[in-house]
């Protein structure tokens, strides 16, 4: 396996996790993955991980494992059950969770949609709908006048490519569509909506760092033809979106896991999903986030590995090339393992293990996995050596 950089991280480096509200909550009826479910589309959620109940035990284990940042979603469907009609009672659950992330010195992150969509939202189209960047940024602007001081970091949305070419192109994902124009349309819509919630986030309190989470891939490729398409798909998929909200950023998210080689039919190690383990493409990657010349969090990179024999080397490889990049001047200032924990991994339900810790799918018991604590020794550490 290809090695990078080794040696320490700067003063300060987050060392992290990552969760989402529907992949790991449970109990959420009231979106439109939950309502897909209920009509057999995609697989159910169900009690997930009932992490809207344990959160405190999650963050114990956080803890344990040295990690001094950790970023969670906030179920927009549980804030506003119908347009206009915010719950404070779930704004105040919110308000403990993140408070008991603090009292246990660990910074949070806080994202304010990850892909599901409250049902009253995608009944009027979601973000087909042209008051789509006016409706979110007005959901957006609620949370953080409840919630804003209580976090630093927020991120509007995450990965907006993936969310629109699964839903509008594959049509693997809600809702299910195979539509170009559509999603030329979505992918617009949604840089609006960062850019107005960006504006409209900072006028409640201007002292909060708000963020995106793009998850960006490395293509390679093999002579000019490939080149030329190679260097589209790296424009369209990577670079298009986050030109489209530069103005409105002070910190770029970035999600990275996968690695297309064009042209060529390279043997490289995969995950149990099938992805390509490539450790270099972060390293690309961040490069060509540089131009941007605004810190770096690494907001996800993972695997799923459910025997746990390669994580381990996977989170040093990678932060290897994370080093690299620190090395040639880019400001990577955190990383967040996906995942804190197994969960519901969208379309194809439990059975992909993302986990540093495993949850048992009939009692929902804990267990940390080897590969954490290879984890935990880099973060007490803030160094590969
Ligand atoms: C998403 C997560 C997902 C992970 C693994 C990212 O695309 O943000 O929700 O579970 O990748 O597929």
């Amino acid at each position: 396996m290809q090695i990078g950089n080794r040696g320490n991280f700067p003063k300060g480096f987050l060392w992290g996790s990552a969760t989402a509200s529907y992949q790991v909550e449970g109990g959420i009826e009231n979106n439109d993955w939950a309502k897909a479910g209920r009509e057999e589309k995609v697989p159910k959620a169900g009690m997930a991980c009932d992490h809207y109940n344990r959160y405190e035990e999650d963050f114990d284990i956080v803890r344990s494992l040295s990690q001094n940042a950790h970023r969670i979603s906030l179920e927009w469907s549980r804030v506003e059950p119908k347009e206009g009609d915010f719950d404070e009672k779930e704004i105040e659950h919110y308000r403990r969770v993140i408070q008991s992330l603090k009292k246990r010195g660990i910074e949070p992150f806080v994202t304010l949609w990850h892909f599901t969509l409250p049902t009253w939202f995608s009944d009027k189209g979601g973000f087909e709908n042209k008051e789509a960047p006016e409706i979110f940024a007005k959901y957006c602007k609620y949370v953080v006048s409840k919630l804003g001081n209580e976090a630093n970091f927020w991120i509007t949305i995450n990965e907006p490519m993936v969310f629109s070419t699964n839903g509008y192109i594959r049509g693997n994902w809600l809702p299910f569509k195979h539509n170009p124009l559509q999603f030329l349309f979505v992918i617009n819509r949604l840089i609006k909506s960062h850019n107005l919630a960006y504006v409209e986030m900072k006028k409640m309190n201007s002292n909060i760092n708000i963020g995106l989470a793009k998850n960006n891939i490395y293509y390679s490729s093999k002579g000019f033809l490939w080149g030329l398409l190679a260097n589209f798909a790296t424009w369209f998929r990577n670079i298009r979106f986050l030109d489209g909200i530069s103005k409105y950023q002070d910190f770029i998210g970035l999600n990275h896991y996968s690695y297309f080689h064009l042209g060529e039919k390279k043997i490289l190690p995969k995950s149990d999903m099938g992805w390509t383990i490539f450790p270099e493409a972060i390293y690309r990657c961040l490069l060509q986030l540089k131009k941007y010349n605004k810190p770096i969090y690494i907001t996800e990179n993972g695997i799923a590995d459910e025997k746990d024999i390669i994580r381990g080397d996977f989170i040093k490889n990678y932060l290897s090339f994370v080093k690299k990049a620190i090395d040639e001047g880019v400001d990577v200032k955190g990383y967040f393992h996906w995942s804190l924990m197994d969960n519901f991994e969208w379309d194809k339900g439990f059975w992909p293990r993302f986990g540093l810790v495993e949850v048992d799918r009939k009692t929902l018991e804990r267990k940390i996995r080897p590969s954490a604590y290879v984890y935990k020794k880099i973060a007490e550490n803030n160094s590969l050596v």
